[in-house]
């Protein structure tokens, strides 16, 4: 991982940029890093807005062994790693909340973004777009109550360099260990590093609401909730998880 990184002061979008260069067969690993990015995206067609010189914002490019039906496994094995290197890290703990998103304390502080192509069946690339809120202090009205960073939860400064270093080398570790297993060995890991498994949740998608109780994950990365005693599994949608 990371044995070619491209940094940017300013850029549209680092994942433009990886899915261009995955295009021209850059290698597994690379990274694009950028400072500012002037058109950074979120899941389901929103922003992706970070505070320049305080945040992470990078794309890491994969040429996975999976079949295309397997691809959300892949934003699962980055929710770990990042989990497992941030707590490395800052010694904070971390939650992971289906499908793309990490949290402390019940805030979110870092989202990932799957993007890639499929031809001929099967998998040439995937980019994961990693948004991470490091030392930022102050956040949009609109997220004020449900956004965090590092800085927030620790109470601390956290030197980016060195936090980029961990994430990385984690990055390396467990795609080490779960590629392996054409990344099916993420699902234990994941579901041993979230808070809302029987919990009463939420999903909305498109103007559709589900409620339910989240039993777990599927082999392919799904959200199985339980919805009038009836199991079904989700591929997409915002998780709410509603007060105990
Ligand atoms: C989400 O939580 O909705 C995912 C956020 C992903 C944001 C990152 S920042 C780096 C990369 N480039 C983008 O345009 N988006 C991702």
């Amino acid at each position: 991982m990371a044995k070619k990184i491209y940094t940017f002061e300013t850029i549209d979008s680092t994942n433009n940029c990886a899915k261009a260069l995955a295009g021209v067969f850059a290698e597994q690993g690379t990274v694009v890093f950028a400072e500012k990015q002037t058109a950074g995206r979120g899941r389901l067609g929103r922003s992706w807005d970070s505070n320049p010189n305080e945040n992470l914002t990078f794309s890491v490019i994969l040429r996975p062994s999976v079949p295309p039906e397997s691809v959300n496994l892949l934003p699962l094995f980055a929710a770990v790693a990042l989990a497992a290197a941030v707590e490395r890290a800052t010694g904070v703990k971390v939650d992971c909340k289906w499908p793309n998103d990490l949290l402390i304390n019940g805030r979110k502080f870092a989202g990932i973004l799957l993007e890639g192509s499929i031809s001929q069946g099967s998998v040439d690339y995937v980019v994961l777009g990693i948004g991470i809120n490091v030392n930022q202090e102050r956040f949009a009205p609109e997220l004020k109550e449900t956004a965090t960073s590092l800085r927030l939860a620790t109470g601390k400064e956290i030197d980016r360099v060195l936090l980029f270093r961990t994430i990385m080398k984690s990055f390396e570790d467990h795609h080490a260990r779960m590629s392996r297993t054409h990344f099916q060995s993420v699902v234990p890991v994941w579901t041993a590093h979230t808070a809302m498994l029987n919990r009463e949740i939420t999903v909305s998608l498109q103007g559709t609401t589900l409620s339910g109780i989240a039993r777990g994950l599927s082999s392919d990365g799904g959200l199985i909730l339980n919805t009038d005693g009836q199991d079904r599994t989700l591929f997409a949608g915002d998780v709410t998880i509603l007060k105990k």
